[in-house]
């Protein structure tokens, strides 16, 4: 992990005009010396509430109290972190950013990776390249075309082909320097078993499809079958050095900017899906690469979107896929929207098939998750039977006691009522009855998609924090009992049992266990928890805790930031300036931490 300079920051933060960088996004007026107003970029407004002041560097809207520094803003509108604000940052006003020195070991790693990164970039241009220039790709510029492609979109997701040699990739890559050893990392050879020593290109006769990080670098391919007995039909990179193909999402480097503005991300089951999608003007679609979503999927969407509209095929997997979807988002804050499409088929055939106004008329008519599933199971209940209809009640009430008291509510309730031929009145009394003992094991973060899909409570994240922190405090009895000493429960805690665990452990850290109160049967069983998940903390560091006790600290100076806004506070600037404090602590503490694994 490359770190710049606190020097390098500021002066990109110098450098940075923030009326040329605000007015990208809003036509900005002078209001005075050091003063500028426009009409929000974040909320929907007519008139002007959103403020900058240029030499301060810094902006605020007094209708929806958006603020920020410029790093702020690109991260806010760009979908970025903070390293890929500072580096667009830093290129687009000129200020060549400077790395702190690294140990040996972490210098070597880093080459590494940049090497691998350098190979994998040739071969998505030698494949794209070959893809419009080589004679045998012809067939594949016929096939792509014939899907409704256009030569613009292949280019703009740089699609290429695989030569039907054993060697081109090889010979090209040697050529340039490359070793074997870098091949077989980047997955673009794979060892011979009828020469051992020897290796060859992986993709042969394949329509490449590269599949980039969130800022571009290419990490891995699906390549496409072309021929109608070559198996599989996709054949992907494996998973190795730099390639997961479980926190992979296809795209995300174009459709990050445009969904962090929308505020919402179109999920797709593949990789045309995602072309199709972008070439109708919806640009902010990413591919799951027909596999479960994933917590690490999940957790990259949530940093850039809130939500996230579900358009997978309409085929039994598609469907299932959804109902995993929604238990892997469980624990976030996402909210899930379903694009319903017509039985058996994919967004890209019904861009080729209905044309590009009708699929986005469908991604803006998408319903609740809720709503989904309601629909679902009344599909596969055979209301001829009472028992029919009797479990399809049973199915049904923990997905509506999921839905809180709403419109949307009222009519899910409606929709059921009628279709299994009940009154309003004795459907009320039967969900009431089926309901508690499957509501009732809902956790505390779930969204309404959340409770009916899901097996294990799940913990809210804020709240996990909160145990991750004290936990530690318990694996470092010493540097724990300090911090808890430090820290004010009330404060830096939301959850009643963490608070009274906080107290409780403070001066007892080495012996949590001790004199535990005989009325308190919650307490006890959360600090058994916190011992044992101590036992298991592994690498724990004084480094680690604070790291820990600052995001604490970050998420309590944004719940003042929220008070303070809700009343109108005075002194969200002093707030928002000491959460700016504790943000370049916790990058700190951060990356010293990441240096040391
Ligand atoms: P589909 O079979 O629905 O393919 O698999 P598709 O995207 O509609 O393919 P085209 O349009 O016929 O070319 C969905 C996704 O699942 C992954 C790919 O990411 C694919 O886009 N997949 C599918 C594989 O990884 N391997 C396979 O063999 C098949
Ligand atoms: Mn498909």
């Amino acid at each position: 992990m490359t770190r710049y300079t606190a020097d390098s920051r500021d002066r990109v933060r110098g450098a940075v005009d923030m009326v040329a960088l605000v007015s990208a996004r809003t036509e900005l007026r002078r209001a005075g010396v050091n003063s500028y107003f426009g009409v929000c970029p974040f909320h929907e407004e007519r008139t002007g509430s959103f403020h900058v002041r240029p030499e301060d560097k810094y902006y605020h809207c007094f209708g929806c109290q958006a603020y920020g520094d410029p790093f702020d803003f690109m991260m806010e509108t760009e979908g970025l972190d903070f390293k890929g604000a500072l580096e667009a940052l830093a290129d687009r006003f000129g200020v060549t950013l400077e790395t702190e020195a690294e140990d040996p070991a972490a210098a070597s790693r880093r080459l590494r990776r940049e090497r691998l990164h350098s190979l994998l970039g040739r071969a998505t241009a030698y494949y794209a390249r070959y893809l419009w220039e080589a004679r045998e790709a012809a067939g594949a510029r016929e096939y792509l075309r014939g899907r409704g492609l256009s030569e613009q979109t292949l280019r703009t997701f740089r699609v290429g082909y695989a030569p039907s040699a054993w060697d081109r990739v090889l010979t090209a890559s040697r050529g340039a320097g490359f070793t074997d050893e870098e091949l077989l990392a980047a997955g673009l050879v794979q060892r011979s078993k009828a020469r051992p020593g020897q290796v060859y290109d992986r993709f042969r006769e394949r329509i490449m499809f590269p599949s980039a990080d969130a800022r571009g670098r290419v990490l891995g391919f699906g390549a496409r079958a072309m021929r109608e007995n070559q198996r599989p039909k996709y054949l992907n990179t494996s998973d190795g050095e730099l390639y997961h193909k479980g926190s992979q999402l296809f795209g995300i480097d174009l459709a990050r900017a445009p969904a962090a503005r929308s505020g919402r991300m179109i999920l797709v089951e593949g990789y045309t899906d995602v072309l199709a999608l972008h070439q109708a003007g919806l640009l902010g679609a990413v591919g799951i690469m027909g596999t479960a979503l994933t917590e690490d999927q999940v957790r990259e969407l949530a940093r850039v979107v809130s939500v996230l509209e579900l358009c997978l095929d309409a085929d039994r997997a598609g469907q299932d896929a959804m109902l995993r979807a929604a238990r892997v988002t469980a624990g976030s804050k996402l909210e899930l929207r379903v694009v319903p499409l017509p039985e058996g088929s994919d967004p890209a055939e019904l861009v080729a098939r209905e044309g590009a106004d009708a699929l986005r008329a469908r991604v803006e008519s998408s319903v609740p998750f809720a709503a989904f599933h309601v629909e679902r199971i009344l599909q596969r209940t055979d209301a001829r039977s009472a028992e029919g209809r009797d479990r399809a009640v049973a199915e049904l009430a923990p997905v509506l006691g999921a839905v809180p008291p709403s419109v949307l509510r009222e009519d899910l309730l409606r929709r059921v009522a009628g279709r299994l031929e009940l009154s309003d009145a004795t459907l009320a009394r039967l969900m009431a009855s089926a309901g508690p003992s499957k509501v009732g094991r809902r956790g505390p973060g779930g969204g309404p998609q959340a409770a009916a899909v899901k097996e294990v409570p799940m913990i809210d994240q804020g709240v996990r924090k909160e145990r991750d922190f004290l936990a530690l405090c318990v694996a470092l009895p010493e540097p724990g009992a300090a911090a808890l000493v430090a820290i004010d429960p009330d404060e830096l805690l939301t959850s009643g049992v963490f608070r009274r665990a906080a107290r409780h452990i403070a001066g007892r850290t080495a012996s949590p266990l001790a004199d535990l109160p005989g009325d308190d049967e919650e307490l006890a069983r959360v600090v058994a928890d916190l011992v044992a998940r101590a036992g298991r903390a592994g690498d724990v560091s004084a480094e680690r805790l604070e790291h820990a006790r600052l995001i604490l600290e970050q998420a309590r100076l944004d719940r003042a930031i929220r008070r303070a806004r809700g009343q109108g506070g005075m002194d969200i600037a002093a707030l928002a300036h000491e959460r700016e404090r504790v943000r370049e602590a916790i990058l700190e503490v951060g990356a010293r931490l990441e240096r040391a694994v």
